[in-house]
């Protein structure tokens, strides 16, 4: 608390660290429910975003090929948009070892109660059905994400909901070692992202497993042909049929996020008196996508002509990160009195 305090005062801005497992391409669903988010972040703090690409094996470990390929898709994405190498640093989790090591010594003092209790951990043992992730490796998955975010002493860490209870393990986590061995980690707070509604085109939320993905790298015809067929209201079964925007997948997603002020009136005009059909509905905010869409899909194309500048960059960032995790793990070895 009195380290707060003292960056409070000497206006030190809180360490962001962030982690996505690598699932290749990204969708809308992660530009406006993830990326936004860390792009405001990164013009106040000093983020690490990185690829977990070791958590992705507690669920991949049969089959790993695609790893590196899902690695490479996802960094063009994330600096597509503007996620900047400069400013932040962006690597992977397996680059940097202190992770790993880190992990091993927190192991050692993490009650596996905690583990055992946690929800997602729970959740995901009936939900993978067709994988057997009853593994060491899976009920530690958030002992592992704990050493990503403290071994940079993050004060700060961007997740969704579903990944709160973890942050609060690490806390607890970093409670127990303090108490342990000294004051050594600041807790890390969970900077909850507003969870923006991104529907797919099925009306389910957008997911690559759904097959309903609207992805960033898609070219404008298959977005705009995606978005043309994508469900509405099914009340509006003919042209005038009255329909409820507020029961309409593609007003909940598209004109929420982006139509002005007067288009959303003029939908809601317009749909609940059957004046106009979908399509024409549609077509006032298609070109709005395409025009947001537009610079980060040129950015794509340059960034993919030169693949391995891409992984040169990432590799560069890994080193900075190491820099400041094996300064951390130093301390941690010397507290824990190994060598
Ligand atoms: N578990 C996170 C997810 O599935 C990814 C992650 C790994 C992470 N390590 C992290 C997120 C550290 C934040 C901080 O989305
Ligand atoms: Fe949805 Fe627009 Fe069709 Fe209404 S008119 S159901 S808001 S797409």
């Amino acid at each position: 608390m009195k380290k707060e305090a003292e960056k409070k005062e000497k206006n030190i801005p809180t360490r962001v660290v962030s982690g996505m497992r690598p699932s290749g391409k990204l969708h809308l669903g992660h530009f406006h429910g993830v990326l936004e988010n860390w792009l405001e972040l990164q013009k106040k703090h000093e983020c690490f975003f990185f690829v977990a690409d070791w958590h992705a094996l507690t669920t991949e470990y049969e089959d790993p090929s695609k790893v590196p390929e899902n690695t490479l898709e996802m960094v063009l994405d994330w600096l597509s948009v503007g996620i900047d190498p400069v400013k932040s640093v962006i690597f992977t989790q397996s680059g940097v070892k202190e992770h790993a090591e880190l992990y091993v010594l927190l192991s050692m003092l993490t009650p596996l109660g905690w583990l055992e209790r946690n929800p997602t951990y729970k959740e995901q043992l009936v939900e993978l059905k067709n994988r057997d992730v009853r593994t060491y490796g899976f009920l530690g998955y958030p002992v592992l994400q704990t050493a990503d975010i403290i071994v940079y002493q993050a004060g700060m860490v961007p997740v969704g909901i579903d990944q709160a209870p973890h942050i609060e393990l690490s806390r607890e986590i970093v409670r127990r070692f303090n108490h342990l061995y000294g004051e050594v980690f600041p807790e890390p707070k969970t900077l909850l992202t507003e969870a923006k509604k991104v529907l797919g085109t099925d009306g389910r939320k957008m997911s690559k497993s759904y097959d309903n993905s609207i992805y960033l790298s898609d070219t404008p015809e298959v977005i705009e042909k995606k978005m043309r067929t994508m469900v509405t209201d099914t009340a509006r079964q003919r042209k005038t049929d009255p329909g409820n925007p507020e029961k309409c997948p593609f007003f909940e997603t598209f004109h929420k996020l982006y139509s002005d002020e007067s288009t959303i009136e003029w939908v809601h005009e317009v749909c609940t008196t059957g004046a106009v059909g979908c399509i024409e509905c549609k077509q006032r905010v298609i070109p709005k996508v395409l025009e947001t869409l537009e610079p980060i899909q040129k950015k794509r194309a340059e960034l993919e002509k030169d693949k391995a500048s891409v992984m040169e960059t990432l590799k560069k960032d890994t080193e900075r990160a190491r820099i400041v995790a094996r300064e951390t793990m130093e301390k941690v070895r010397s507290v824990m009195s190994l060598g």
